[in-house]
This record gives C-alpha cells, sequence and structure tokens, in this order.
C-alpha cells in the first residue's frame, strides 16, 4: 500500500503504482471517473501513431462515451473493432477477424491497442498486441472485478484451443492499465461477487489485514462502497504487482496466484464451463485447497472454516458440486499447471501465507474432497 502515490487530477484523486519490471516497467492507474483522462495519460508516457478500442458492443454504449472524447483530443482519434461477448470470442479464428481489420485500417507497429472491458477482451487483445507485426503496444482498461484485480495485470495473454483454455498465448506486458471504481456500478451483481473470489485470494496468500477487511466491511463492500472498493482494488492489485516484479514468468513464485485455481478449473472443466462462473469456482477451490492444507498438515481446521464463513458472508458457493473424486483428480493432470505428472498445490499455512507443495498424495487430496461435501 505504501508504494501508491497519490495523484489529484481536475479535482479527482487517483492512485498510481509503477509495476517495475525494467523496459518493461507501467503504471497502473485506480481512481473515479478517469476514463475521460485516458488519453492524457497515454500522451505523458509514450507515443503512438494511433489508437485502436477493442470491446464488446454493450461496454461501448456504457463507457465509450467518457473514454472517446478525451482520445479524439489527445490526437488518437480512436479506430473501434467490436467483438461479440462471451468466452468465444477468446480463440484463434476471432483474433484473425481483428487482424483483418488492423491491417485494413493500415495499423503499423506503434498503433496501441485499447483493451475496454473484462477478462475476455483483455486477455484477446492482449494476445493479439503481442503477436501483430511481432509484438505493438497496448493499454488495459479491466471493466470487471476480475479483471481489475487480476487478468489486467501481469502480462498473461492467450486465446484457447478446443482442447484447452489459455493453451495459446504470450508473455507481453501492457503499457498502462487504468482502473476506473466507476465501471462496477453497472457490473452485473453475480460477476461483482465472482470477482471477489480473487479479492479473498490475495487476503489468504498474502495479506491477513486485506483479508479482516473483507470481514468487517462486507455489507460496505456489496452496497459498492467507493472507498472500500478504491481499498481492496488498491491492495489487490499492489499484491500482484508485487508478485510478478519478482517472478514475471511463473517459474516459480507466481504460482501463489493460483491458489485454489486446481480444484476450481477441475470444477469448472467437470460442469463444461456451463454452471460456475470462474471465480464462483475458485470459491469452492479455495475451500478444497484450504482443506487439502489441514491434510498435509500445513494449518489447522480454524482456516478453511475461517476461509468458508468468509465465502458465505459474501454470498459465494462453498460446497462442491456432485463430482466423482476419481475425476477431479484425472482431470487435474491434464491442467495446465500440472507438470510431471505431479499434483502440486499452493498450500495455505495462515491466513496471509502460502507455500507451494510439488508431488501432493492423492490420497490427501481425495480426502479433502470428502471434507467438502
Ligand atoms: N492469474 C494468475 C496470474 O496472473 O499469474
Amino acid at each position: 500500500m505504501d508504494r501508491f502515490i497519490t495523484l489529484k487530477i481536475i479535482d479527482v484523486l487517483m492512485k498510481r503504482l509503477n509495476i517495475d519490471l525494467g523496459e518493461r516497467s507501467y503504471d497502473i492507474l485506480i481512481g473515479r471517473n478517469i476514463l475521460p483522462q485516458v488519453g492524457e495519460f497515454i500522451s505523458k508516457r509514450f507515443e503512438p501513431s494511433r489508437s485502436i478500442i477493442i470491446t464488446h458492443p454493450s461496454v461501448r454504449n456504457l463507457f465509450g462515451e467518457k473514454l472517446e472524447p478525451g482520445l479524439v483530443n489527445a490526437g488518437y482519434s480512436p479506430g473501434i473493432i467490436e467483438i461479440p461477448e462471451g468466452e468465444i470470442s477468446k480463440s484463434l479464428q476471432q483474433a484473425e477477424l481483428v487482424y483483418d481489420r488492423m491491417l485494413e485500417m493500415n495499423c503499423d507497429r506503434k498503433s496501441t491497442l485499447i483493451a475496454l472491458g473484462g477478462g475476455v477482451v483483455g486477455d484477446l487483445t492482449g494476445f493479439i498486441a503481442a503477436t501483430y507485426q511481432r509484438g505493438i503496444p497496448f493499454i488495459q482498461i479491466p471493466t470487471t472485478l476480475l479483471s481489475q484485480v487480476d487478468s489486467s495485470v501481469g502480462g498473461k495473454t492467450a486465446v484457447n484451443h478446443p482442447r484447452g483454455k489459455n493453451m495459446i498465448g504470450a508473455f507481453h506486458q501492457p503499457k498502462l492499465v487504468v482502473v476506473d471504481l466507476d465501471t462496477l456500478q453497472t457490473l452485473p451483481k453475480n460477476e461483482f461477487k465472482a470477482g471477489l473470489a480473487e479479492v479473498i485470494k490475495y487476503g489468504i496468500i498474502a495479506d491477513e489485514k486485506l483479508f479482516t477487511f473483507l470481514e468487517n466491511n462486507t455489507k460496505e463492500i456489496l452496497s459498492l462502497n467507493r472507498d472500500c472498493l478504491q481499498y481492496i482494488i488498491e491492495t489487490s492489485c499492489a499484491i500482484k504487482a508485487k508478485v510478478v516484479e519478482k517472478d514475471e514468468r511463473e517459474n516459480r513464485h507466481r504460482m501463489i496466484l493460483n491458489f485454489g485455481h486446481t480444484f476450481g478449473h477441475s470444477i469448472e472443466t467437470l460442469t463444461n464451463y456451463t454452471e460456475y462462473l470462474h471465480g464462483e469456482a475458485l470459491a469452492i477451490g479455495m475451500i478444497q485447497a484450504a482443506w487439502l492444507s489441514v491434510e498435509t498438515g500445513e494449518c489447522s481446521e480454524d482456516v478453511p472454516i475461517r476461509i468458508t464463513n468468509l465465502l458465505k458472508k459474501f454470498n459465494l458457493p462453498v460446497h462442491s458440486p456432485n463430482l466423482k473424486s476419481e475425476d477431479v483428480i484425472s482431470s487435474m493432470y491434464h491442467d495446465k499447471k500440472t507438470t510431471h505428472n505431479k499434483l502440486r498445490f499452493i498450500l495455505v499455512k495462515n491466513i496471509g501465507s502460502v507455500e507451494i507443495v510439488d508431488d501432493v498424495p492423492e490420497l490427501a487430496v481425495k480426502a479433502a474432497l470428502n471434507k467438502n461435501h
């Protein structure tokens, strides 16, 4: 938190956090009603030849009027490429359609893509920016809680392959991330709550104070109190920035961001991605990972119980769907995060502290799954 610099722009308070990655360093700007200033933020940082906004039609309807005039005033009259809503757009086919449009628009290597939307728009835009003419700049303007605290920061970009999510991708850092808290006011409630699961994850892996804040301010957060939102988003981004600075390409330490994800991905896969939002499956996955931590002697039962109680307060799912433990374990071996056929998990020691454990026995995983029915 001390890493933030407070800036005042036209009577609006904004926080700036720099993520230090050498020549790939960039700022994360967090504030209210800051979309109109994006053109100005860009011009202070680099010189694009032009800008192209990639977004969904509904997102453009909500936020285009705030964003586009400022870009025009700064001299970057934006081209607009609209893509269909939903995970279906995270595909090589959709990427190709966007490359076609960019070539028609004569985009060059200094053209800058602006991802305006949630995780799908951000991941696809980042992937296109990583590959168009061997890499061009892009900026992230995440408009969902999940993308504000997770996918817009850290440079993971990808599209899906029919045989697995995020299978085709690249590390490509954005030049800037702009989080306008006002975008959350129109976010559907279930998506907001699913995003909170990632915020809770940051509390578990790195910050007991954040976890306690979430326990004590549930009502205010659910009613979108702006000071609470500012605090939880800033804190989450600061934790993610620190982890990414230490291990940008996920050689090991960055894996702690995957706490609960191995269980969560199994639930998503075995329910064909139709029953749970990612954050909802993650909520159940974090409880299962915490029970696994009890099984392996990392922590006491208080930890999964405390996590379950917090998730319940936010009305997130806490019980596993009816899945066979053999199927869950088998799908874990197919997870992109599994290597050398060993089950590796992020286990919790205390709220605020985790460790990466390789080669966890299947029996312990089965026992943990049984505790969560
Ligand atoms: N979403 C996990 C990561 O960025 O590493």
